[in-house]
């Protein structure tokens, strides 16, 4: 003791705790600046071929922002994955589990699906009833590597209320249906990222808070201690402790996800309001395969949606939306009015007395708010996201500034707002920073049930 540990030491000291780590952090490190570097002298060639758009919410300028940037950004990060292969899979310690170099690649093929399928998605605007298939058959591979591993099909019954487990048992086998919702986890996976987006730097943004709970949720189950003692230890002989299962798991999950937070942050960087570029459905439904599949083969795919609350609640309020009970514009994200936003509106023209109610609850909850004639009959409404809620949250008002006229046929829906003068300014960068807020405090919440109250209802 007493002298400072060499780097060395420190690396072989943590990688004999938790294998593979340190390398998956040097690789985050790498990542960040081949992403960077890669986005940096990429974007102008997808500008040049078109894949470019607009900043909705900076009408001061038409300037061309390149689209699709998750694309250098994913590469990079496959690129990444590959390279821990051999450092994995090549020591004697896990070369006696060639299975979970078999689960290693089935991740890698479903995110090179993902990937592809928002690049398709980015430059053909593919519609949503075409493209919601996809993931769910790019994630069978992981699927039946779930399958073979023995992964579990069956949940707990809460002890609470007690008359639960007295009909159920302790728990219920779900068998088939079981694998159902892990293959539509993956599907929701890729598309709630997506439609929690349009300002800068929020697909980034959710993504990496995402995944850095996850790897401290990966970490609790690891020997952390000991990767800290090893590394003062120095006369100590380096010894490998033999993993458990559950150990094997999240280290698994923690190795896939250290990468992608390095890269993402690159991302990041670039897409940070004011955005630089933007990060396409490529990085959307990219992110949302990634994380789906530490879900799925790291065996903790119900923890992992209490991570994605956030993007639950956002889908959830978006459904009449996207069932089309209620009208959805191409766009939904707020407005841009004189320095700060405004909730965007869609107009109800025709629609049923089921919209409408819907309208009238979620007004009532304070998420959305009506807009109405003069003699007070709904006729629009804010749009169904997180955003925008935040933003009426907030008592930021819509006032209709034009005559409130049915839109024209294949024409979009869209009310033409601005603030009311009472409400507060809330920047573009505010509300980025209450997203990030509420995905922070949705990751509290989710240690809290899963370390606090799964102790009280599942003993
Ligand atoms: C999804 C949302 C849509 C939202 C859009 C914004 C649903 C059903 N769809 O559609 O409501 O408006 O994402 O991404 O919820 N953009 C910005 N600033 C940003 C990011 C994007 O202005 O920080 C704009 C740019 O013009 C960019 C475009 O959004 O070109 C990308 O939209 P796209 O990803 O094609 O929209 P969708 O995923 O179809
Ligand atoms: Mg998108």
């Amino acid at each position: 003791m007493g002298v400072s540990p060499s780097p060395v030491h420190v690396f072989l000291s943590i990688d004999a705790a938790l294998p593979a780590v340190p390398a998956a952090v040097v690789l985050a490190v790498v990542g960040y600046a081949v992403t960077h570097v890669a986005i940096k002298y990429s974007r102008d060639a997808f500008v040049a071929r078109g894949l470019s758009g607009r900043d909705l919410l900076k009408p001061w300028t038409d300037r061309a922002v390149p689209e699709c940037m998750g694309l250098p950004a994913a590469a990079a990060y496959l690129f990444m994955l590959v390279l821990l292969v051999p450092v994995r899979y090549l020591g004697a310690e896990t070369a006696q589990d060639p299975g979970e170099l078999a689960a290693y690649l089935s991740a890698l093929l479903s995110m090179h699906a993902g990937m592809l399928l928002g690049f398709v998605d980015d430059v053909l605007d593919v519609r949503w009833r075409y493209k919601l298939p996809i993931p769910f058959l790019a994630s069978i591979p992981m699927l039946v590597v779930y399958i073979a591993a023995g992964g579990a099909t069956s949940v707990v019954v809460p002890a609470f209320p007690p008359f639960l487990r007295d009909v159920l048992g302790t728990s219920v086998d779900f068998g088939v249906l079981y694998y159902c919702y892990m293959l539509m986890l993956a599907t929701f996976c890729t598309n709630c990222i997506n439609i929690l987006a349009g300002i800068n730097g929020v697909e980034v943004g959710q993504a990496i808070v995402i995944a850095l709970s996850v790897c401290i949720n990966d970490l609790l189950y690891l020997d952390v201690r000991g990767a800290v003692r090893g590394v003062f230890e120095q006369d100590e002989e380096l010894k490998r402790t033999a993993l458990t299962d559950v150990e094997r798991r999240h280290l698994f999950s923690l190795n896939m996800l250290i990468p992608f937070v390095g890269v993402s942050a690159a991302l990041l960087a670039w897409n940070r309001w004011p955005a630089r570029v933007f990060v396409g459905d490529t990085y959307c439904y990219f992110a949302g395969m990634v994380l789906a599949a530490a879900g799925i083969l790291g065996h903790y795919s119900k923890t992992l949606l209490l991570f994605f609350a956030p993007q639950v609640f956002n889908f959830v309020l978006s459904a009449p939306q996207l069932f089309a009970i209620v009208p959805c514009p191409r766009h939904r994200v707020p407005r841009f009015d004189d320095g700060a936003l405004v909730p965007s509106c869609v107009y109800m023209h025709n629609s049923s007395p089921l919209a409408h109610g819907i309208v009238a609850v979620l007004e009532a909850l304070r998420l959305v708010r009506s807009i109405r004639t003069d003699d007070g009959r709904v006729v629009g409404t804010t749009n169904f996201t997180l955003l925008n809620a935040l933003l009426v949250l907030r008592g930021v008002r819509p006032q209709c500034i034009a005559p409130l006229n049915p839109p024209e046929k294949n024409k979009d829906p869209i009310i033409p707002v601005r603030r009311t003068a009472d409400s507060p300014k809330i920047t573009e960068h505010d509300l980025w920073r209450m997203v990030m807020g509420v995905q922070v405090l949705a990751s509290l919440g989710a240690f809290a049930i899963r370390y606090w109250l799964a102790e009280l209802i599942f003993p």
